[in-house]
């Protein structure tokens, strides 16, 4: 991890600390700033909390929510929770794995694909529980998701990032 990350970090702990943050506030806004909570926080996290390092590291692993490796290009997080059970969510989650060529949720920060352009993570519950099966793409909230709807999600989130790296290649 590169020392002025790690250095931000610092600064956005003690930022926290000072204002009265508590370690889950703590922990969203390092993962809003850099997209993953860097292991290299869980000792200062600890220190400046007043915490061992066991305790920290163990918020983090308990909330799917926080990953602490950055997350793939295409992120695909599939609502597991109740109201999408019901509505086919488990029959989803298999043809997304076969369609993406990875399982979700290997290991706590999600099934990355070999390439590691798809990542696959389970979350529990988005708030559309009336449109279920839900799912997000890369923080965007699609409802009533079929397989035929996953797979065209999909080809646009996939042509998007050739399109990105396109455009980051010199010319
Ligand atoms: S249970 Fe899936 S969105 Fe609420």
């Amino acid at each position: 991890m590169q020392e002025t990350i790690l250095a931000d970090l610092n600064e956005l702990i003690e930022r926290h600390i000072r204002h009265g943050g508590s370690l889950l506030a703590v922990l969203h806004a390092i993962q809003d700033d850099v997209g993953f909570v860097p292991p290299e926080t869980v000792a200062p996290l600890a220190r400046a909390m007043n915490l061992s390092r066991a305790e920290v590291h163990g918020v983090i692993t308990y909330y799917h929510h926080f990953r602490t490796q950055p997350a793939a290009p295409v992120t695909v997080q599939l609502c597991r929770a109740e109201a999408c059970r019901s509505m086919g969510t488990e029959a989803l989650a298999q043809h997304i794995e076969a369609r993406a060529g990875c399982r979700f949720d290997a290991g706590h920060d999600g099934g990355h694909r070999h390439d590691a352009a798809v990542g696959l993570e389970s979350v529990y519950c988005l708030g559309q529980c009336a449109l279920s099966p839900a799912l997000m793409i890369n923080g965007t909230l699609h409802a009533k998701v079929t397989p035929q709807k996953f797979d065209a999600l999909l080809d646009a989130a996939e042509a998007a990032l050739r399109g990105a790296q396109r455009a980051e290649e010199p010319a």
